[in-house]
Formats: C-alpha cells, sequence, structure tokens
C-alpha cells in the first residue's frame, strides 16, 4: 500500500529495513524542501515576518505532537536528536540527580544500547544497580518476572515499548500502573513502536517517553522527548547555549528559561520539526491501526512461507508486531544480506544495536526483516524464490 507516495521506491527496490529507518515519503521531502525554499529563518530569535512564521510553526510542530501521543500540554514535549539523545538527556539531566548508590535501574537484556548504555555510566558514576528483567521462553516481559525482579532498592524501570530485535511488545499499561504502586518511575523507548502502534502517554501514565521522527516517515536527526511537567522542571538541561536561558552575568550566573525551552539550547533542527509534523500528518492520514494491521498481515505471511523451507531458523515467530528475526542454516547473517542486496531486497544483519540479547537467543548475528506502509505480499513471494535459491550464494556475492 501507499507505495507511490516514496520517491526511493521508483528505483527496482525491496525495502525491509524499516527497523533501521523508514523511507520518506513525497510530503515529508517537499515540507522540507520548502521551508528551505521559502522560509529558511531561525526560530525564536528574528523580529521579520518570515521568522515569525517559523516561530509559530515550530511550535505548532510541539502541539501537533502533544496530540498526536495525547499528551496534556505541549510544555511536555522537548525536540531532541532521535531515541538516543532523548534517553541520554533523561538518564544524565533527571535521574543523575534523583538517584543515588544502591538504587536499582531495571531494563532486560533485549534492549537497545541507547538504553542500556547512559544506565551503565550511571553506575560508574554513582553507584546505581543496573538489573535484568528475566524473558519468558519467547523472549518476552511478563508481570510476573517484572513483580519478580523488583526489590524496596527499584527506582526505574526503561523499556521498549517494541524491541528492535524480538519485535515484542510489552504490557507497558500494566507495568506502568504495578510500578507506580511502588513509587518507581518508568521510561519508554517508543522508536520500533510509534509508527506501529497507537501512543497514549495519558493513558498509560508513563513518566518519560522518547522517540525519533526517521522511525515514522520523518527525517533523521530529530525526535522528540515527552516528560510529565513536574519531572522535566526537576530536569537539568545536558547543553547550554543562546535561546534556553533568561540570562546571565560575567561571574557564571545564570537564570533559565521555563520547560521545555531550558532544553533547547542552540539553533535547533527546524527543517527536521518540520518534516517530523509532515510525517504525522502521514501517518494519520492512514491511521496507525490500519498500519499495524497491514503489518501484523506481513508478518505472518512471511512467517508461513518461510517455515515451508526446510533451512531458515526463525528466532520470533510468536511475537506480534512487524519484525520477523531468523538465519539461513550455515549462513553467516551478513552473507544472507549480502546476498539479498543482490537481488535488490534491503534487510538488516548482524546483532542490531543489541549486543546482550546473544544471551538470550544464544546466537549474536541474525537477519532481519522489519515492514513498512509499502511493503507488500508480492514482494515476500519474490524474497521467498530468492532464498530457496540461496545454494547459488557464493558464485553471485564472492
Ligand atoms: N536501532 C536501529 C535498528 O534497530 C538502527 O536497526
Amino acid at each position: 500500500m501507499n507505495c507511490e507516495d516514496f520517491p526511493m521506491l521508483k528505483q527496482n527496490l525491496i525495502y525491509f529495513d524499516n527497523g533501521a529507518t523508514t523511507l520518506k515519503p513525497k510530503c515529508v521531502i517537499e515540507g522540507i524542501n520548502e521551508y528551505y525554499n521559502s522560509y529558511s529563518a531561525n526560530a525564536h530569535r528574528g523580529d521579520y515576518s518570515i521568522s515569525q512564521k517559523v516561530d509559530s510553526m515550530y511550535e505548532g510542530v510541539r502541539e501537533k505532537i502533544k496530540n498526536f501521543i495525547h499528551a496534556k500540554e505541549s510544555s511536555e514535549i522537548v525536540f531532541t536528536s532521535g531515541t538516543t539523545d532523548g534517553l541520554n538527556r533523561i538518564v544524565f539531566g533527571y535521574f543523575k540527580n534523583h538517584l543515588k548508590e544502591n538504587d536499582e535501574v531495571l531494563i532486560t537484556e533485549s534492549e537497545h544500547a541507547s538504553n542500556v548504555l547512559p544506565w551503565f555510566v550511571l553506575e560508574k558514576e554513582i553507584g546505581i544497580k543496573v538489573k535484568y528483567i528475566p524473558l519468558n521462553e519467547n523472549h518476552e516481559v511478563t508481570m510476573e518476572n517484572v513483580k519478580r525482579s523488583i526489590t524496596k532498592n527499584t527506582k526505574v524501570i526503561s523499556l521498549a515499548y517494541i524491541t528492535n530485535v524480538i519485535g515484542d511488545i510489552r504490557p507497558m499499561r500494566e507495568i506502568i500502573e504495578y510500578a507506580h504502586q511502588k513509587n518507581i518511575l518508568v521510561v519508554g523507548d517508543g522508536a520500533q513502536s510509534i509508527s506501529h502502534l497507537k501512543t497514549d502517554v495519558t493513558l498509560d501514565d508513563i513518566d518519560f517517553f522518547v522517540t525519533s521522527a526517521h522511525k515514522m516517515y520523518g527525517p533523521t536527526g530529530i525526535g522528540f522527548l515527552y516528560g510529565k511537567f513536574s519531572l522535566l522542571n526537576e530536569m537539568e538541561p545536558t547543553t547550554y547555549g543562546g535561546g534556553m536561558n533568561a540570562m546571565y552575568l560575567e561571574n557564571g550566573y545564570m537564570e533559565l528559561r521555563e520547560v521545555p525551552t531550558k532544553f533547547e539550547a542552540g539553533t535547533q533542527n527546524i527543517a527536521g520539526v518540520i518534516g517530523m509534523s509532515c510525517a504525522i500528518d502521514y501517518l494519520e492520514k492512514i491511521g496507525i491501526n490500519k498500519i499495524m494491521q497491514h503489518e501484523h498481515h506481513l508478518k505472518e505471511y512471511l512467517v508461513n512461507k518461510l517455515k515451508q523451507l526446510d533451512n531458515i531458523i526463525i528466532y520470533n515467530e510468536t511475537n506480534p508486531g512487524s519484525i520477523v528475526t531468523f538465519n539461513v542454516k550455515d549462513i553467516f547473517s551478513q552473507d544472507t544480506a549480502v546476498y539479498l542486496d543482490k537481488h535488490n531486497i534491503c534487510i538488516r544483519s548482524g546483532n542490531h544495536c543489541s549486543k546482550i540479547l546473544n544471551q538470550v537467543f544464544s546466537v549474536s548475528n541474525t537477519c532481519r526483516i522489519s515492514f513498512g506502509v509499502y511493503n507488500t505480499e508480492k514482494e515476500i513471494d519474490y524474497l521467498i524464490e530468492v532464498i530457496k535459491n540461496i545454494e547459488n550464494i557464493w558464485q553471485e556475492i564472492l
């Protein structure tokens, strides 16, 4: 569906790497071009009309995101460069000042590196402890395991809504409700969920939520962080400079602006903000539920076809979502990816930035297919035909 919206697909290309980044529809590219062609001024800096146009567009996107994720206030939305930036700001801007030695943070072995490494650094810096919620036999988080992992020292649970290798959907609302009964804050990584699952931060009652525009048909280098206003009010910026200060003196005294402006130092990625806005319009026009149904159907279709081949190992057959992680028996995942590329099929291979997942999978390198709005059954049929001929791999890739 919607292939004609994506200029990249005019090439003879099958793009199955949407977990890494999605392709960009014309409306996003045109929105960005229009900014650069027609009103390319800075935001919150000028008193002339195109600059004021940028101001109102920029703040309008904050309002649009507020509605998109059902936040209470647009001031709870901070523009970031993406999910990694958002998680780092939360860990070093909030938790570094609110956690102490021996406080525990619960994550899992299937989190992306960006939801693991900042916590490791905090472990070294202030002596917190990073602990892992065990995964069940389908590599999923269960409420039972969440409850068993919580101790009197647990202060934070930080989880992806959907993981990037297994593609499991976590029971976040239930986890958050239980965590709050124990005074535990919850951070949600929405990189893989934002274009596949409806986000409602108010209904979920999540404390912090982060995501990237490029995973939802928007540009790279832009994303946003949501935090409950009271938490953002207590969060420190991790970057200082123009735009975020109200005044400063030569003796080092400074006063910062209010939330969220105090988190947006320096010239922001305005073209990115505008592109992200166009991407939200695009997603809303199609409807997240429709996208989710389409991708779930494709996953089922692909898994059924792969299971008919006797040389395929699937690692996440039962997980819902739009990700299929597999290997071709006796072939290294990167070789499979290079072979498929010879047939114009793009997939991801390797460890997918989740380097401790091998504790769970007992294999560290896999092939990953992750679907988007434009993928079709016909593309899957072609992929299967190509995989059936994989005995030719060495003639083709060496
Ligand atoms: N985190 C991205 C992925 O899963 C890059 O591929």
